[in-house]
């Protein structure tokens, strides 16, 4: 979930309880809805979305991320493999601000120096990020999450009484049944199954059309049939969107998966198909143990 999301939906719950005549929580506050100052398109010129070289990050002298480079393409599926501590969450922590690396380039498109933005800023430009955790908003219904994942939207004005028109609201059912909720729009998110929480999660983030997704283990913990149905949304997502999935699950990779990167003590050790890095000694060496 998006920082400005997180926000808004506190918010929103702290209104609820407002109008329900308790009052737990004191005050209130208006946020300070961050805006882009260079807003624009994203430069794709150079056939690139997403550019990384030689990012190198330590925490307290262990270098997690070591001389990372890698890029992916406009519309590209990328999945990420590695054993754990490979720094693949860091990575993520790195593109979105939540990390700022010690050295190194991180490019979105050709122009966009994500170095130099903070996380609010980065989730606005245009990268969404989905955790390993579901964040869905509880108490509220689908709908709801969904609708306030538009607010938060940097084209929409914020306010507190906020109503769709009709091109948000048929984007919402398009969205809903995207991700297999259109029967579930009034449940209570609370109410589903860990795996239609995890889809809710990646509906919020389409309904801010975000041009590159993370998406960081997000089969784990389903069922094998909400397994499969994320390999056909994420196949669905592909070329609308640029996606990189992290993921520990072969089988889930080899349904969704063209190039697949090894991450391993924070750098890039085989890119290839799967089939291709599967059969590589050296990540035959780092799966088996040494
Ligand atoms: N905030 C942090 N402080 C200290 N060490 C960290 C921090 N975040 C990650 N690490 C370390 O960096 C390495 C990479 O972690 P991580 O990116 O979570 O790996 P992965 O997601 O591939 O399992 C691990 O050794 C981890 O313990
Ligand atoms: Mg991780």
């Amino acid at each position: 979930m998006t920082p400005d999301l997180l926000e808004e939906g506190a918010q929103r719950l702290q209104a609820r309880e407002q109008t329900k005549g308790s009052n737990t929580q004191s005050g209130g506050h208006n946020a300070g809805y961050s805006r882009l100052a260079t807003p624009g398109e994203v430069d794709i010129a150079h056939g690139r979305i997403l550019y990384l070289e030689d990012v190198s990050v330590s925490f307290d002298g262990f270098k997690a991320i070591n001389n990372l480079s890698l890029d992916i393409a406009p519309g590209e599926l990328r999945c990420i493999i590695g054993p754990n501590g490979a720094g693949k969450t860091t990575m993520m922590d790195i593109i979105t601000g939540k990390t700022r690396p010690q050295s190194g380039t991180v490019f979105f498109g050709s122009t966009i120096d994500l170095l130099r933005y903070n996380e609010s800023q980065i989730a606005q430009m245009g990268i969404g990020r989905k955790f390993q955790k579901p964040t869905v908003f509880e108490q509220l219904t689908v709908f709801e999450n969904l609708e306030l994942a538009l607010k938060t939207d940097k084209n929409v004005k914020p306010s507190m009484f906020f109503k769709l028109d009709s091109q948000q609201s048929d984007r919402l059912a398009e969205i809903l049944h995207t991700i297999h909720l259109a029967d579930n729009a009034r449940r209570m998110a609370g109410n589903l199954s860990h795996g239609q929480k995890q889809w809710l999660e990646i509906g919020m983030l389409l309904m801010q059309d975000p041009k590159l997704l993370l998406l960081d283990e997000p089969v784990a913990g389903m069922t094998d049939e909400e397994t499969a149905r994320t390999a056909e949304l994420f196949l669905s997502l592909k070329g609308k969107h640029s996606l990189m999935v992290v993921e520990h699950d072969m089988g889930f990779i080899r349904s969704i998966s063209e190039i697949v990167t090894v991450l391993c003590d924070g750098a890039v050790l085989a890119q290839g198909t799967l089939d291709q890095v599967q059969q590589d000694e050296r990540v035959i060496e780092v799966y088996l143990g040494r």
